[in-house]
């Protein structure tokens, strides 16, 4: 497993029983996880003192229980770059912390190219992914279906002074995206894409992982550079393993001269020293 590095202001302290206890910045948040499916001892009293809780509800949505005061957002920074927290409804709080693994990986191959490198982040969320790349010196396209998700990578990409560099904001269905660019013949060195196992596009297109990723990807290699840097294929979606995906990116570039690595991504669990899988990265790389 490749396991998240780099984070001062982003700690997964300990996980029991369904729940993480996770410090972002200087507040203490316990969020569910159904990969924590073992129910160790809660010795760590940051699980009492947590300043927020998300609660689970038998409908699948949730809310959460505020236990001490939080601002609507605060920040955590991951390598020099600053990202806004803002717990969501679904849980979430606007960072995934192990795509750090990935973060990483792409601004090292961009930063070792010796080219300009034209990056496509389809399902980009709010930006994390983009502006690692766009620190590393590439040109991006940052592609999400959700008009506040895009806001909000625009506004870390301020938070970071890289309100200057090229980046192509789309709020647009990815697979609509995508099969345009084909039609009007753009070319990208690198794709990243780290869909969601079920959402919906801007006109409520229907997104489903196992039944729509192996198009998607296909499509994708339409509009790939003659000399690709990489493709990275991310996926949460249970079930899925990092070899199967790597199956897949494998055929769809079996006519490039690179290989494809597939590993699941993880968070350390500083109380264990043990990684809590979050999910796969499969990688084609030139090299
Ligand atoms: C899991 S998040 C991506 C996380 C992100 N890569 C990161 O690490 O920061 C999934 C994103 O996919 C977007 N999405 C869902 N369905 C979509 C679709 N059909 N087309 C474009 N974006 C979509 C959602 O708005 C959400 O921002």
């Amino acid at each position: 497993m490749r396991a998240a590095e780099g984070w001062k202001d982003y700690e997964l302290i300990d996980a029991s029983s369904g729940n993480r206890l996770e410090r972002w910045g200087s507040y203490l948040l316990v969020r569910p996880d159904p990969q924590v499916i073992w129910h160790t001892e809660k010795k760590d009293s940051g699980w009492d003192r947590a300043d927020a809780v998300y609660h689970r509800s038998s409908s699948g949505g949730g809310s959460w229980e505020y236990r001490s005061p939080l601002p609507e957002e605060w920040t955590v920074e991951w390598n020099g770059l600053r990202l806004i927290v803002t717990p969501t409804n679904f849980k979430h709080t606007g960072v995934f912390p192990e795509q750090a693994a990935n973060w990483k990986i792409y601004e090292d191959l961009i930063g070792s190219a010796g080219r300009d490198i034209k990056v496509l982040n389809l399902f980009g969320y709010t930006g994390a992914a983009s502006l690692a790349c766009l620190r590393a010196g590439a040109s991006v396209c940052h592609v999400d279906a959700s008009k506040g998700m895009v806001a909000q990578a625009k506004r870390n990409s301020a938070l970071n002074g890289l309100s200057d560099r090229p980046c192509r904001w789309i709020v647009d269905d990815c697979m609509k995206f995508v099969l345009r660019e084909a039609r009007r013949e753009n070319r990208y060195d690198a794709i990243i894409m780290d869909p969601p196992s079920y959402g919906r596009g801007p006109s409520g297109e229907v997104w489903k992982y196992e039944d729509d990723i192996s198009e998607l990807v296909n499509a994708c290699t339409d509009i790939l550079s003659d000399d690709p840097l990489f493709f990275a294929l991310n996926s949460y979606t249970t079930g899925i393993s990092p070899s199967a995906s790597g199956y897949l990116l494998s055929c769809a570039m079996s006519g490039y001269p690179g290989k494809v690595t597939a590993d699941e991504i993880g968070l350390t669990v500083t109380g264990t020293g043990f990684a809590l899988p979050c999910g796969s990265t499969s990688i084609y790389t030139k090299r």
